[in-house]
């Protein structure tokens, strides 16, 4: 049995294929226990600390409601009101915390920044979505699909749109390490990492996962089991809202592309979206999308990040 005890959460590719399958089953076991009304307080007592530098609805509301769920409690952090916001260092406010809470989860703009936290905290940290990741939204969008697929090992999936972001990156780490084939669609200009990207292919080899990076969305969208989009605009990105959708337009997930798509595909979307950009509302509200799933999904899984990280 994979031992994740005081481990930190900042990126998929920290973990190995059996640590991410074992965090599966873990969440699918809590959210049986959930849907059956049987109490599971694994975390009596515990505390966990949750820092946002970003918005939130899902990861703010998933994390508190599950410490609760498991007996715990979470407090919630704005940068704008800790000492944080005001210029103290990540160093001071990881060595702080880490005397009064069990776990710290961050959403923050510089991945370096929740690195650097996780250096100097005592206790685990959680990767709350940086500009670079966004792990724990992979974990839950892999928990959806092996529902709603049966498996993971050979599927494709399909990402089109703003390679260049923390969901686009997650994902590829996610689909290297669990053996699923993807391929990301975007154009000049908004391709992924191309450290991470390379890392990912790496990881491939040995799980039977093929990476595809092109321009061509047609091309990536091909015979895929699951197609993925995010929002062309990422939070920092306001500034440039509208070269973003004239640069992306060609990329949308609609009707007429998703033809190429396996007839039974899956459609997933981590929230928020925004409809005629994007995604088209046919798509994002009709019968192939499994995104309320795929939003409840975050609960269980960071249940079982929480339980196996603490307990
Ligand atoms: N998907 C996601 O992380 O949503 P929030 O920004 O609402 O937390
Ligand atoms: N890529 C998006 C994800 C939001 C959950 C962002 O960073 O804003």
């Amino acid at each position: 049995q994979p031992q994740l005890k005081g481990k930190d959460f900042l990126s998929l590719s920290d973990f190995h294929t059996d640590e991410i399958l074992y965090l599966l089953e873990e969440a699918k076991e809590l959210k049986s226990l959930q849907k059956q009304g049987k109490p599971h307080p694994y975390l009596s007592g515990k505390v966990l600390g949750m820092i946002f530098e970003k918005s939130s609805t899902r990861t703010r509301v998933s994390f508190e409601v599950g410490m609760l769920q498991l007996g715990g409690h979470a407090i919630f952090l704005s940068s704008r009101d800790i000492q944080l916001g005001r210029g103290e260092s990540i160093s001071d406010t990881a060595k702080v915390l880490s005397r009064y809470i069990d776990c710290m989860m961050i959403r923050t703009f510089s991945h370096d920044s929740v690195k650097e936290l996780a250096e100097h905290a005592t206790v685990p940290v959680i990767n709350g979505l940086t500009d670079l990741h966004h792990p724990t939204q992979v974990m839950a969008d892999l928990l959806t699909i092996q529902e709603h697929k049966g498996k993971l090992a050979g599927l494709k999936m399909c990402y089109l749109g703003d390679g260049n972001n923390n969901m686009a990156h997650s994902l590829m780490e996610g689909a290297a390490k669990v053996g699923m084939h993807i391929s990301i669609a975007s154009p000049p200009g908004y391709l992924p990492d191309g450290k991470i990207t390379e890392k990912a292919i790496e990881t491939g080899k040995l799980t039977g996962s093929k990476i595809l990076i092109t321009h061509n969305p047609v091309e990536a969208i091909k015979d895929a089991d699951i197609v993925v989009t995010d929002v062309w605009t990422s939070m920092g990105q306001e500034a440039e809202t509208e070269k973003r959708l004239k640069d992306l337009a060609a990329y949308q997930v609609n009707t007429e592309l998703c033809q190429h798509a396996k007839q039974n595909f899956i459609f997933l979307h981590c929230l928020p979206a925004h409809r005629g950009e994007e995604v088209t509302a046919e798509i994002i509200d009709g019968p192939h999308s499994v995104v309320f799933d795929e939003a409840e999904n975050r609960l269980h899984a960071q249940k079982a990040i929480l339980k196996l990280l603490l307990e």
